[in-house]
């Protein structure tokens, strides 16, 4: 028999580092945290990475409609961008406002401080009810300004072990909050699964 909450709780060694995803769509600029990304591919020639993005997600669509997006790897000081991307969504406010920025190669913002950003071109999506999981090519990346620039990135990468334990725990209540509401609304969506023909959509 399965344990709902133990499964949950193994399942989380799963997760990935904290990471930042940006997108724009006419002119209107987003990002949005995820912790379920990963490298996709092992040739270093078509560097690739996969993502999950939840449907109800202001950034879903963004992401979804342009095939675009960048995704950077942040850095242990960076406790404050995961709460303003990550705590509040975009469709009620600019959330990159405050964060410093430019735009990349693809238009996607970059944001100016991270541990590393990949622009990426989404190649192939998997649709799982609830959320998307985007495919994509990497297109151009770089090391944010706090990393310097030399071969080995200075700071610590930002793990979601790391930010969950050491996040101020005035944070905890509304985070855990949040997420008690995505895991509803995912339940409901979760056992609908359309194939997606990504180039025929
Ligand atoms: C640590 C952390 C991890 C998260 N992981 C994911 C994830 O893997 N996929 C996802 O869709 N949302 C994830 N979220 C939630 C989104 O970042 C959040 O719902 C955000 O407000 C969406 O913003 P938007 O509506 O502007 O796109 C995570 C949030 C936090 C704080």
């Amino acid at each position: 028999m399965l344990q709902p909450d133990l499964t949950y709780q193994l399942l989380r060694n799963l997760t990935s580092p904290v990471v930042a995803l940006t997108a724009v769509r006419g002119g209107k600029k987003n990002g949005m945290i995820s912790d379920a990304a990963v490298r996709a591919s092992i040739v270093p020639t078509v560097p690739r990475l996969s993502v999950y993005v939840h449907k109800f997600n202001f950034s879903h669509d963004m992401i979804y409609e342009t095939g675009r997006f960048a995704l950077h790897l942040l850095h242990t000081k960076q406790f404050d961008v995961v709460r303003r991307l990550g705590f509040f969504s975009g469709r009620d406010q600019d959330k990159l406002a405050g964060i410093a920025h430019h735009a990349g190669t693809l238009g996607v913002p970059i944001l100016d401080e991270c541990f590393a950003h990949f622009e990426c071109t989404v190649v192939n999506v998997m649709d799982t009810g609830s959320s998307t999981l985007f495919l994509g090519d990497v297109v151009a990346v770089g090391r944010g300004a706090a990393a310097g620039g030399g071969l080995e990135p200075k700071g610590e990468l930002l793990t979601a072990t790391h930010f969950r334990s050491n996040m101020p725990a005035e944070w905890r209540v509304e985070y855990e909050a949040k997420l008690k509401e995505a895991q509803q609304v995912a339940a409901e969506l979760s056992r609908t699964i359309q194939p997606v023909d990504w180039n025929r959509r």
